[in-house]
């Protein structure tokens, strides 16, 4: 408490008191840190030894809405381990980082709290050879690399100060389409899927705030014939899991994620009427500053004009380069038996569940493409914004507006945008059970097993945790 308050005064003193804030911070951390040793003392058996306590890694996840951390354990084989009874230890604030771009300092009132829990989770001996990445979304990109930077750089000088193993370039925005990969990393490894054939894996669908994003795993053949986009990303790299190496396709689209993609379709409307929202409805829709004007048509939304609109949005005659295209102008990756079975995450299955399609009581659902479509159709065929509160009462307020919008573009990203066939069985997937338990989707997991499997004799050597590469590390 005393720090915390501390700590929000000298950020308001600026940048430059960081690291004595930082000095404090590590004051206070170390103390709650030999308190836990004493814990552990206590609690593990006699005679036991270090290597038994496994390994663990530690992992913030920056995003829109939420900052969170997650501390995971390994065995030497990177299976996961329990921490005091549970899959992981997880913290979060209800605070985003891209807020703080004018006080960058300020976000230590959150970030330095949620580290100290997390240090509190590992054993104080293996605090100096426990990794801690920070991982942002990738909107903040948006803000401009001068401002992210000194956000980034405030997290930096708070980690270089605790017991952790740290690197600068462990503290990152992550992009899309490698969070993509370590979603898919996260979903198989918990399904028990890792370790048999790339045909027995399952492909992830993911839509968060800013992009949507593709991943599944490819034949090495297929990874060794990939087209090379020269300049752009690589669709194709290589991955690590426990013994086992994968070749995964991921792209990243962007701004193609739930709230951004709002801004690529009014764009097309900005000086006219949007069939995509309830009647009556007339704002100005600011996203990072850019304003868009939201004005409902007079006859209100159309399921058809807005697909019409939305269809426009996704670029679907964009210049590709190569065969098989989603939308955008982007490689679909070839397809194969790694796209077979298809999860639904995170925006998608929000939205969903939602309105019903799917649920968050169970931790997956398996449906058709075509439900999108049934419930875009009732929801653009509401005539008031009341109608749509009694159709759709678990919507929340601020999304109501553009729920017909929202379900229009998810049908039609899926079916037209990815070529998903609209009757095919796939699955929502909120978790993902496990053990005695079950795991959150997320990818954090997915960059912790990377990070434990990899083969390097030295944590610190690996550079790539943000930017997988498309060959396979030799050490020699
Ligand atoms: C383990 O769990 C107990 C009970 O919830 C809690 O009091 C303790 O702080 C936890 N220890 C660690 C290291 O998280
Ligand atoms: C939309 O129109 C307003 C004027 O009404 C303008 O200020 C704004 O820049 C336009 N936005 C876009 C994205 O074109
Ligand atoms: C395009 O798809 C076909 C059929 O799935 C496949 O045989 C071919 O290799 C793919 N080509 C590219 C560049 O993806
Ligand atoms: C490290 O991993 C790569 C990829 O799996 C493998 O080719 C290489 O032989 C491994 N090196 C060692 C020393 O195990």
């Amino acid at each position: 408490m005393l720090i915390l308050s501390i700590s929000k005064t000298m950020a308001k003193a600026g940048v430059t008191s960081t690291s004595l804030l930082a000095l404090l911070l590590l004051l206070f951390v170390k103390f709650c840190a030999s308190d836990t040793s004493i814990l552990n003392r206590k609690a593990a058996p006699r005679g036991r030894v270090v290597s038994e306590d496994g390994r663990y890694v530690i992992v913030f996840h920056a995003g829109g809405v939420f900052t969170m951390v997650h501390v995971f354990r390994f065995d030497e084989n990177a299976n996961l381990l329990k921490i005091n009874g549970s899959l992981e230890v997880f913290h979060q604030a209800q605070k985003t980082i891209s807020s703080y771009a004018e006080d960058p300092a300020a976000i230590l009132s959150f970030v330095a709290p949620l580290l100290e829990k997390a240090i509190y989770a590992v054993p104080t001996n293996l605090q100096p050879e426990t990794p801690v990445i920070f991982g942002a979304y990738d909107e903040l990109y948006l803000l401009g690399e001068e401002k992210y930077e000194k956000i980034l750089d405030v997290v930096r000088g708070l980690f270089s100060e605790s017991p952790l193993l740290y690197k600068a370039e462990w503290v990152n925005i992550l992009p899309a389409a490698t969070q993509g990969a370590y979603l898919w990393e996260s979903i198989n490894y918990l399904m028990g899927n890792v370790g048999g054939d790339y045909s027995k894996t399952v492909a992830v669908l993911n839509q968060e705030s800013a992009s949507v994003q593709m991943a599944y795993a490819v034949s090495a053949k297929a990874a060794a014939n990939a087209p090379k986009f020269p300049g752009v990303e690589e669709y194709i790299t290589a991955h690590h899991i426990q013994s086992n190496n994968y070749y995964l396709y991921s792209h990243g689209y962007f701004p193609f994620g739930a709230y951004s993609v709002r801004t690529a379709i009014l764009k097309y409307t900005n000086d006219s009427y949007t069939y995509c929202v309830t009647n009556g409805y007339n704002v100005q829709y600011n996203y990072y500053g850019e304003m868009y004007n939201v004005r409902a048509a007079p006859s209100g939304s159309s399921y058809e004009k807005c697909r019409a609109n939305v269809l426009q949005a996704l670029h679907l005659d964009a210049t590709c380069y190569v065969e098989n295209c989603t939308f955008d102008g982007a490689w679909n990756g070839g397809g194969g038996a790694g796209l077979e079975k298809i999860y639904l995450t995170n925006g998608f299955q929000n939205t969903g569940a939602d309105v019903g399609i799917t649920t968050h009581s169970k931790p997956s659902t398996d449906l058709r493409l075509l439900e999108y479509e049934k419930f875009a159709k009732v929801a653009c065929g509401a005539s008031t914004f009341e109608d749509a509160h009694n159709l759709f009462p678990s919507v929340p307020l601020f999304d109501l507006p553009y729920l017909c919008m929202d379900l229009v573009y998810v049908y039609t990203v899926l079916v037209d945008g990815f070529g998903i066939d609209p009757t095919k069985l796939v699955t929502a997937a909120d978790s993902v059970p496990y053990g005695d338990s079950s795991m959150r989707i997320q990818w954090a997991l997915g960059l912790a097993l990377e990070l434990i499997s990899s083969n390097h004799t030295k944590m610190q050597d690996i550079t790539n945790v943000f930017a997988p590469s498309r060959t396979f590390v030799q050490i020699v």
